[in-house]
C-alpha cells in the first residue's frame, strides 16, 4: 500500500478539512496556516495543517476571535509537527478564556431574566444596555425617574 503524500494541494486540503478554498486563503493571509510553493508555484500544505484547521474550526465554533486563535497557533512550535502536549497547552489556555466567557454569558442570561417584563432598556439602568452601570447591581428596572 502506498503511503499518503506528505503535502496536500489546496483543493485536497479543502476537501479533507471540509472548508472552502477561499477560507484556506483567508486563514493563510491571517497567518493561521502556512504553505510552501511547488515548482509550478502552487500552494502545498503539510499534512499537519489538517489538525490546525480542525482546531481553528472548533475554536471558531466556541466563539474565540480569530486574533486569539492566531496568537495561540503562533505559540505552537515551528519546524516540527505539534505534539499532544503542545495541543494540550493550547487548549488549557483557551479553557481559561472559555470559562471567562461562560461566566459573562451566565451573568448576561441572569440579567436578561430581570429585563424580561421590564423592557425599559434604560441607558442608565439596564444591565443589558449598559453593562458597566453600577446601579444595575441594585436590580432590574429603571432607577431614575
Ligand atoms: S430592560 Fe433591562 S432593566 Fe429594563
Amino acid at each position: 500500500m502506498a503511503s499518503p503524500p506528505k503535502e496536500l494541494g489546496v483543493g485536497e486540503l479543502a476537501e479533507r478539512a471540509g472548508v472552502a478554498v477561499s477560507a484556506l486563503h483567508f486563514y493563510e493571509a491571517k497567518g493561521l496556516i502556512h504553505s510552501v510553493r511547488s515548482s509550478g508555484n502552487q500552494r502545498r500544505y503539510a499534512r499537519s495543517v489538517l489538525r490546525r484547521l480542525a482546531v481553528i474550526k472548533v475554536a471558531q465554533r466556541v466563539g474565540l476571535p480569530l486574533a486569539a486563535i492566531a496568537q495561540a497557533l503562533d505559540a505552537l512550535p515551528s519546524g516540527r509537527t505539534p505534539t499532544v502536549a503542545d495541543w494540550r497547552r493550547l487548549s488549557a489556555a483557551w479553557k481559561l478564556e472559555l470559562d471567562e466567557r461562560i461566566k459573562t454569558l451566565t451573568q448576561l442570561r441572569d440579567q436578561l431574566d430581570g429585563c424580561i417584563g421590564c423592557g425599559c432598556l434604560s441607558l442608565r439602568a439596564c444591565p443589558l444596555r449598559n453593562a458597566q452601570d453600577t446601579l444595575a447591581q441594585e436590580g432590574a428596572g429603571p432607577h431614575f425617574r
